[in-house]
């Protein structure tokens, strides 16, 4: 059977990491404390009681206003090394990490110091062998010219990070709003992947955009692709990931969505398994390995393909990839 050692001291690839949703309670405090931010909680008891959430919307309301204690180069700094640091203490050699510039831009932080701090933690944590990217998301809620003028900013930084990615609330904003966005990026060189599923009505017609009219190379979430049997034909054809996250998934589907992830599985498409955000869901990568080995009674086999699909769908160089599967 699967044990929690086994899931910790295996090694995996992180791919569903927004770095805002590692600010555990602690440094939010701290951060607060530092900056003058009044968060309206002052012990982390009480920074705990506000995460209570039932939907992506409601998750979003908090999530939000905490970024506020993020001000400073040094704060984002201090955000992505302390993730890297237990990362790499359970033994996640390779991540691949989301940034939300505009929940920080749209707020007077400037793009440069939000980028500079994360790359700075990334490159010193190297030093703890482990290796890490940035991945730029827009955020779905904003507008277009939002999203252009933020691609803008970010491409004389090019070389601090390796793909854009779509988040926030899917709810009437489908891929396909920023398609002219992931097509510029997609020329400069860049990786593309976007997050669909939450939004039920929709979320298979947001799938289908993003495959067949984006190019994605992989689908944050994504699982309820089995729905449609096309389209899961489509992904196992052209190897693309599907990056599922059981400890988030529990508040859309008490079940963590395990029934989906084991099909795609059997139809052997590349889901891999993640932690979205860990602070706020109640668990880092490994946890999530164990809680969905122990809710489905995986066994260790499951678990190595799983793992094994976050390596092979990674945008690590090939040399590297080989080192892992
Ligand atoms: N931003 C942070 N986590 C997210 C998620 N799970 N879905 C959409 N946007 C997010
Ligand atoms: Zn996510």
């Amino acid at each position: 059977t699967v044990t929690r050692e086994f899931t910790q001291n295996m090694p995996k690839a992180e791919l569903h990491l927004h770095i805002e949703g590692t600010l555990e309670p602690e440094l939010k405090l701290k951060l607060a404390k530092r900056n003058h931010i009044n968060i309206g909680q002052e012990t982390i008891d009480e920074v705990k009681k506000t995460y209570e959430y039932d939907d992506l919307a409601s998750f979003l309301g908090v999530y939000y206003p905490a970024m506020n204690v993020l001000q400073h180069e040094q704060d984002f700094y201090e955000l992505a090394f302390n993730y890297l640091q237990r990362a790499a203490k359970n033994n996640v050699r390779h991540v691949e990490i989301f940034f939300d510039p505009q929940a920080h831009t749209s707020r007077g932080v400037s793009f440069e110091d939000v980028i500079n701090g994360l790359h700075r933690a990334i490159v010193d944590a190297r030093a703890l062998n482990i290796d890490a990217d940035l991945i730029m998301c827009f955020l779905r809620d904003f507008s277009k010219e939002s999203a252009r003028k933020t691609l803008a900013q970010a491409l004389p930084y090019k070389d601090m990070f390796i793909g854009v990615g779509l988040d926030s609330d899917e709810h009437n904003n489908p891929p396909l709003k920023f398609a002219r966005q992931f097509e510029d990026a997609k020329a400069a060189g860049l990786h593309l992947t976007a997050h669909c599923d939450i939004d039920q009505k929709d979320s298979i017609e947001h799938i289908r955009q993003a495959l067949e009219l984006m190019d994605v190379e992989r689908l944050d979430h994504g699982t309820n692709i089995v729905e449609d049997p096309d389209l899961v034909d489509f992904v196992v054809k052209h190897h693309i990931g599907l990056t599922s996250c059981p400890l988030s998934n529990t508040y859309v589907s008490p079940k963590m969505k395990g029934d989906e992830v084991l099909s795609l599985l059997e139809r052997d498409a590349k889901v891999s398994i993640h932690s979205d955000d860990p602070a706020y869901f109640g668990g880092y990568i490994a946890d999530n390995y164990y809680a969905l080995a122990t809710a489905y009674d995986l066994t260790k086999e499951q678990i190595i393909k799983l793992a094994r699909n976050a390596f092979e769908t990674s945008w690590i160089s090939d040399e590297k990839k080989a080192i892992y599967i």
